[in-house]
C-alpha cells in the first residue's frame, strides 16, 4: 500500500474536516501518500483528484463543511451522462476503477451516509479495496453506535430550543421547531430532551393532533400558557401513511423542509384554536464547527480507518461499539436504517418525565 484516496460523499456535516485531517496526519506518520477526491462520486467519476499533504490540512480543524467539496446527487452506477445531447442515466462504475488505477490509488476510504455506503459496497464488491467512515447528523446509520456530526446537531437544536422558550413564555403561544431527520428521530429526541420540550414527534410514532392538543391544554390549565414542539421533518400524523423506504441515493427522496412543522401549526390553529408559531431549523444544523464530542470522535474514524489500510481490511466501516473503534462488514451498515427503537433507553425517559411523544 503507497497511495489512498478520500472522499466525502451525500450531504455535509460538522466534523468532515476533522476525519480528512486526520486520514492525512495518520497516513503521513506511515509513509502513505493521500489523495483527495473532489465533490465526492462527481470527481470520482471525472477523475478530479488532488494531492492532500500536512499543510492542506493544517487548520481545517474546527471548519465545518468539507474541503474536498461533497454532492449528494452523483451516484456512479446510475451517473447522469449525455448521449446524444440528452441525459441519461449510465453506469460509469468503471470508470471510476480506471481513475483510481491511473492515479495509483491502492485503497479508497469514503466518508459517508446511507447512499455514499451504498456506493462504496458495490465498489468494494466490485473488489476494490474500500473502506467507509460513517457520517451524517441524523445518526441513523446501523452498526455504529454513532456517527460524527450528529451530537453538533443536537446542540444546535437544543440552542435554538433554548431561544424558543424565552419568547414562548413572553407570548403564551406554541412554539413548534422542525428538525431534519427524515426516517428517524434521532436529533429530534436528544434535542427535545436537552432542550426541555413539551412535546417530541419522531417519524418512528406517527402522531395523535387531538393528544398534542390536550398536552397543550393542560399544561395551560396548571399555568404554564406556553408549550415548546420539536418535530422531526419525517414525522407523520397517525392515519397518513408512514412509509420508510430503502435509500439508494442519498438524495433520491427529498424531504421538502418545513412541511411538517407548518402543517402541525396550522393544525393545531385551525382545530384547536392554538396560536403556534414554526420555525424550521433546516440546514443551520449541518453548518458550522463540530463541538469537541463530533471532533474526536471523527479523528478516531480517520485514523481507525488508515489502521485498517494498513492491516489490509476492507469492504468494512469504521464504527462505534462502546468506547471502542471497530470494524464491521460494510453491508451490516447499510443494510437498514437505524431507527428509534419504541425501547429506546431516552425515549423511556422522555416518557417517564411526561413528555408527550403524540402517541
Ligand atoms: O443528512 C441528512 C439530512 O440531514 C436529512 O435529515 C435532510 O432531509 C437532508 O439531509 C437535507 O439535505 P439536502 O437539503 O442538502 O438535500
Amino acid at each position: 500500500m503507497n497511495k489512498i484516496a478520500v472522499l466525502t460523499g451525500g450531504g455535509d456535516c460538522p466534523g468532515l474536516n476533522a476525519v480528512i485531517r486526520a486520514v492525512v496526519r495518520s497516513a503521513n506518520q506511515y509513509g502513505l501518500e493521500v489523495l483527495g477526491i473532489k465533490d465526492g462520486f462527481h470527481g470520482a467519476v471525472e477523475g478530479d483528484f488532488i494531492p492532500l499533504s500536512l499543510a492542506d490540512v493544517s487548520g481545517i480543524l474546527p471548519r465545518g463543511g468539507t474541503i474536498l467539496g461533497t454532492t449528494n446527487r452523483d451516484n456512479p452506477f446510475q451517473y447522469i451522462t449525455k448521449v446524444n445531447g440528452v441525459d441519461q442515466p449510465l453506469d460509469r462504475s468503471e470508470d471510476v476503477l480506471e481513475n483510481l488505477k491511473e492515479a495509483g490509488v491502492d485503497a479508497l476510504l469514503a466518508i459517508g451516509g446511507d447512499g455514499s455506503l451504498n456506493i462504496s459496497l458495490k465498489f468494494a464488491d466490485k473488489g476494490f479495496p474500500v473502506i467507509g467512515i460513517p457520517k451524517t447528523i441524523d445518526n441513523d446509520l446501523m452498526a455504529t453506535d454513532q456517527t460524527f456530526g450528529f451530537q453538533t446537531a443536537v446542540e444546535t437544536a437544543q440552542e435554538a430550543l433554548d431561544r424558543l422558550h424565552t419568547t414562548a413564555e413572553s407570548h403564551h403561544r406554541v412554539m413548534i421547531l422542525e428538525v431534519m431527520g427524515r426516517y428517524a428521530g434521532w436529533i429530534a429526541l436528544y434535542a427535545g430532551v436537552a432542550g426541555g420540550a413539551d412535546v417530541i414527534l419522531i417519524p418512528e410514532i406517527p402522531y395523535n393532533l387531538s393528544r398534542i392538543a390536550y398536552s397543550v391544554q393542560q399544561r395551560a390549565k396548571q399555568g404554564k400558557k406556553f408549550s415548546i414542539i420539536v418535530v422531526a421533518e419525517g414525522a407523520k400524523p397517525s392515519g397518513g401513511e408512514m412509509v420508510v423506504e430503502r435509500l439508494f441515493s442519498d438524495r433520491s427522496d427529498p424531504v421538502k423542509l418545513g412541511g411538517i412543522g407548518s402543517k402541525l401549526g396550522d393544525d393545531l390553529e385551525k382545530h384547536f384554536g392554538l396560536e403556534t408559531r414554526v420555525t424550521v431549523l433546516g440546514h443551520l444544523q449541518r453548518g458550522g464547527s463540530p463541538n469537541s464530542y463530533d471532533r474526536v470522535l471523527a479523528s478516531r474514524y480517520g485514523v481507525a480507518a488508515v489502521d485498517a489500510v494498513l492491516e489490509g481490511k476492507f469492504g468494512i466501516m469504521v464504527a462505534l461499539q462502546g468506547r471502542e473503534i471497530v470494524q464491521v462488514p460494510l453491508h451490516q451498515a447499510v443494510d437498514q436504517l437505524k431507527l428509534v427503537p419504541l425501547n429506546d433507553p431516552l425515549l423511556i425517559t422522555a416518557r417517564a418525565m411526561g413528555i408527550e411523544m403524540g402517541d
